[in-house]
């Protein structure tokens, strides 16, 4: 007999979030931040200028920050088999699979306004790499919103809504949330205690 308890860690995760506490060791960590920092001089000034719903249902307002593709070490923690049974377990998902990996570096000055990420960000996993990075702000009560309504929202009130949640991006811990349906954003970069290294990586859900 078919349980509810699928169903049940469906909704769950995708209202509130996983974390994935000692999924990596602590030598991974080590070398993650170390490829971070190596590819920084890599890095180049991404983001968008404007305010757009996009075809694939993905959804962007201005955003600046400086963003490189994961390195070998990155790219082998996101192909990580064990890491991707563990990921597809926790949402009953079993069609998952990693599609792109990288780095973004926040300076003082930086932000990313809100926004949905692409389709292929079923999950999108993300972790600081640096102490200090301040949380984001998610909205997981708008998944359902459609893109005219999240435009009249930044209309209203700009790219950072009050009134929304914060979301720990936890340091050498991996976060993974509906990057796709609930929309999220990262408030303006103040000054340096602010500034730090943040580690990405997707599933798509084939
Ligand atoms: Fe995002």
């Amino acid at each position: 007999m078919q349980t509810s308890a699928p169903a049940d860690a469906v909704r769950a995760w995708q209202r509130e979030g996983l974390l994935f506490e000692d999924a990596l060791t602590g030598g991974t960590w080590d070398r993650l931040i170390a490829e971070a920092k190596a590819l920084r001089g890599e890095a180049s000034e991404s983001g968008f200028t404007n305010t757009a719903a996009h075809r694939d249902g993905s959804f962007c307002t201005p955003s600046r920050y400086l963003s490189v593709k994961g390195g070998p070490m990155l790219t082998a923690v996101s192909r990580d088999t064990e890491l991707l049974a563990l990921v597809r377990e926790a949402t009953a998902l079993p069609r998952l699979i990693p599609v792109r990996c990288g780095y973004n570096y926040y300076r003082p000055g930086d932000y990313m306004g809100l926004h949905r990420d692409s389709v292929k960000a079923t999950i999108t996993v993300t972790f600081a790499l640096s102490e200090g990075l301040p949380p984001m702000g998610w909205a997981p009560d708008l998944a359902d919103t459609g893109g005219d309504d999240l435009a009249a929202l930044v209309q209203r009130e700009g790219c950072f809504p009050d009134g929304f949640a914060e979301r720990e991006v936890p340091f050498c811990q991996l976060s993974a949330f509906d990057g796709y349906n609930i929309p999220h954003w990262r408030p303006l970069v103040t000054g340096p205690e602010q500034a730090g290294v943040l580690g990405t990586f997707c599933f798509f859900n084939l």
